[in-house]
């Protein structure tokens, strides 16, 4: 308002009616003044000139704010746009080593935009992680250390694995779900990644090598196997563990203790003092009965034999055979390693893990009779060479 006063001031007084009728009251404060306001008073007056003044300070001092913060918020979206487009380049790269991206992706920490203008703007090209059926498949044998090796192979850069077992194959209800229900269970990988399923069950079920030769006749298949009577007591040790965690040590009068709380012994036994190949930790260490089946379906070469017992002495010669094997480059190395006396087994390291495995994975077993392991043993050299012709290669498995 001031500054119209001091225009109005200003003006010639001789003939106000004049540039009254040009004056206009906008919201703004848009005037128009008579030429004749900058001339001599006697001047034409015909012609009116646009005079635009700021008069409400606030509300210029508003639509200046207003002007500047779109000029930081157009400057702030560049920037932000610049910083995404960076990110997604090292997204691209880190394919190969994609691991801490894909974790924060599965726990919805992804790299988002920080304006979410991804509609509007045009992302760039990122690899796509995306849930894929499993090119290598550990297929047994329980309590070989499956769970172990495939906790191993996760060093590796390159491979994802499902996080539990899903048992796709050998349960009939799974199965019939179908690829798709399978697929869903997988985590996310890169292109080039190796996922890997475990399921120990897998190597026992009839059904199984055909079924996975249909998902993928190429599929990749890892068995571990350990010396038969360990395999035997640490199955057992297992089974004791989990039906009958307080179980009583003896037999209460007239009730006869569950197969799981009576010494291995005696389940391993039949009365009369032959082998009881009906138990079924003994029966499971019969690896020849069931890898034969394996054979049947799929060619040697597309299976590997892990051995079990080395890969707790020493995980790195195993890995190396494994990452050959997958055609993966070396990465697993002793560097991923380190003894815990504690726990007597080795735990695993790397950029972004530092973990021993859980208490069910090494457990302390139970003394068993010395004689009953040397007689296990002497029943089980047989089977054991039969197994070693199926895979042509001698284990060396202690025989009494
Ligand atoms: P025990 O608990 O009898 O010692 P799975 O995962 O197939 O159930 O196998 C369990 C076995 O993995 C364990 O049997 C243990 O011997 C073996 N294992 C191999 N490497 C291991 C490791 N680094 N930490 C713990 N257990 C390991």
């Amino acid at each position: 308002m001031e500054s119209r006063i001091q225009m109005s001031n200003c003006l010639p007084t001789k003939r106000p009616e004049a540039y009254r009728s040009c004056s206009q009251s906008l919201p703004l404060d848009i005037l128009w003044l008579p030429r004749s306001s900058f001339r001599p008073a006697e001047g034409e007056l015909a012609d009116c000139v646009l005079v635009v003044g700021v008069s409400r300070p606030k509300l210029a001092a508003a639509l200046l704010s207003v002007t500047l913060l779109s000029l930081f918020l157009t400057f702030h979206v560049l920037y932000d746009s610049a910083l995404y487009s960076i990110q997604a380049a090292s997204m691209a790269s880190a394919a190969s080593e994609g691991r801490k991206i894909l974790q924060s992706q599965e726990s919805g920490r992804s790299i988002s935009h920080p304006m979410a203008l991804r509609k509007r703007l045009k992302a760039p090209r990122t690899p796509r992680p995306a849930r894929r059926l499993p090119q290598a498949l550990i297929v047994g044998v329980r309590k070989c250390g499956t769970r172990a090796l495939l906790e191993m192979l996760y060093l590796h850069p390159m491979v994802q694995k499902a996080s539990g077992e899903v048992h796709f194959f050998d349960r009939d209800e799974n199965y019939a779900l179908g690829l798709e229900w399978y697929r869903s269970k997988m985590p996310l990988s890169f292109k080039g990644q190796i996922t890997i399923e475990k399921s120990p069950s897998y190597f026992v079920t009839p059904e199984v090598p055909e079924r996975v030769r249909a998902m993928n006749s190429s599929v990749r298949l890892l068995l571990i196997v350990r010396e038969p009577v360990t395999r035997a007591i640490s199955d057992y040790t297992q089974l004791r563990s989990r039906a009958t965690p307080s179980a009583p040590a003896v037999s209460l009068v007239g009730h006869p203790l569950p197969d799981a709380a009576k010494p291995f012994e005696h389940l391993a036994l039949a009365p009369d003092g032959s082998i009881n190949i009906a138990y079924r930790p003994i029966a499971i260490s019969l690896y020849h009965a069931y890898f034969h089946r394996w054979l049947e379906v799929f060619p040697r070469e597309q299976i590997l034999v892990v051995n079990g017992d080395q890969l707790i002495e020493d995980p790195v010669p195993q890995l190396r055979r494994i990452e050959k094997f997958l055609g993966l480059e070396h990465k697993i190395g002793r560097k991923n390693f380190y003894f815990n006396e504690t726990k007597g087994f080795y735990c695993l390291r790397n950029d972004t893990t530092d973990k021993c495995l859980r208490e069910t994975k090494g457990r302390k077993h139970p003394r068993v009779d010395p004689a009953v392991v040397t007689k296990l043993r002497k029943f089980f050299v047989q089977h054991n060479q039969r197994f070693y012709d199926l895979i042509g290669e001698d284990l060396g498995w202690p025989e009494d």
